[in-house]
C-alpha cells in the first residue's frame, strides 16, 4: 500500500483517516490483527490520551482502552472529574502487537504518519501520553517517565503531559506508586482545563 506518511497528511477529517486506517498495511502488525484500532474523537474533545497499542479486549472490540487497562483508567479518570466520553483516545500503533509486546521501532515508524494527522484533526489542548513508548512519540526517546511525569511541556500548540501506563497502575495495585503517579498526573490535566 501507498504509505501512511503519504496518504496521512492529505486526509481532512476524522471518518477518512478512520477508513484509511482500516485498510492499512504498512506494516507486518496488519497480519495478525483482528480489528484495526483508530480510537476514539468526541468532537470538541480537548484532551487526547495516547496509550501504547491495542491489547486482546480491543482487537476485538475495534476501541481503545476497553479492556482491564482501561476500565482503570475510567476509574481514574471519574475520581478527578474528568469524563471519559469527552477525551479523545488513541494508540501510537493501531494494530495489536502479538503476545502484547511493545511495538517495534519499524512499527512505530510506519504508524506515525496515522497518529500525527490525528493531533492535527483533533487539535487538542492537552495531550496525555500514557506510558513510555507515547512519551517517546511525543518528547522522543531517551526521556524517562520516573523524571517527566506530571510535568507539562508545550509542543506544536498543545501541552504535553507525561503520565504511566494503566498497565503499571494495575500491576502494582491501586495504593501502588504508579497507580498514585497516575491519579496525580491527571489531577494535573484536569487543572490545565478550567
Ligand atoms: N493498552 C494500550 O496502550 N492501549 C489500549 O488501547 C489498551 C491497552
Amino acid at each position: 500500500m501507498t504509505s501512511p506518511a503519504v496518504i496521512a497528511p492529505g486526509l481532512a477529517d476524522w471518518p477518512s483517516l478512520a477508513a484509511a486506517m482500516a485498510d492499512c498495511t504498512a506494516c507486518p502488525l496488519s497480519e495478525s490483527r483482528q480489528r484495526v484500532v483508530p480510537g476514539d474523537y468526541p468532537p470538541g474533545a480537548r484532551v487526547l490520551l495516547v496509550g501504547e497499542a491495542p491489547g486482546r479486549s480491543e482487537d476485538e472490540g475495534g476501541q481503545p482502552f476497553i479492556g482491564r487497562s482501561g476500565q482503570l483508567l475510567d476509574g481514574l479518570l471519574a475520581e478527578v472529574g474528568l469524563d471519559r466520553a469527552q477525551l479523545a483516545v488513541c494508540n501510537t500503533v493501531k494494530c495489536r502487537p502479538p503476545d502484547n509486546r511493545t511495538p517495534k521501532r519499524s512499527e512505530l515508524d510506519a504508524c506515525r504518519a496515522w497518529l500525527d494527522r490525528q493531533v492535527d484533526v483533533i487539535a487538542p489542548e492537552v495531550v496525555v501520553t500514557l506510558g513510555g513508548t507515547a512519551l517517546g512519540w511525543a518528547l522522543g526517546r531517551g526521556v524517562r517517565i520516573g523524571e517527566l511525569h506530571g510535568t507539562v511541556h508545550r509542543r506544536d500548540g498543545h501541552v504535553v503531559v507525561p503520565t504511566y501506563h494503566p498497565s503499571a497502575a494495575l500491576r502494582f495495585g491501586p495504593n501502588g506508586a504508579p497507580a498514585q503517579a497516575l491519579r496525580a498526573d491527571l489531577r494535573v490535566v484536569a487543572e490545565l482545563l478550567t
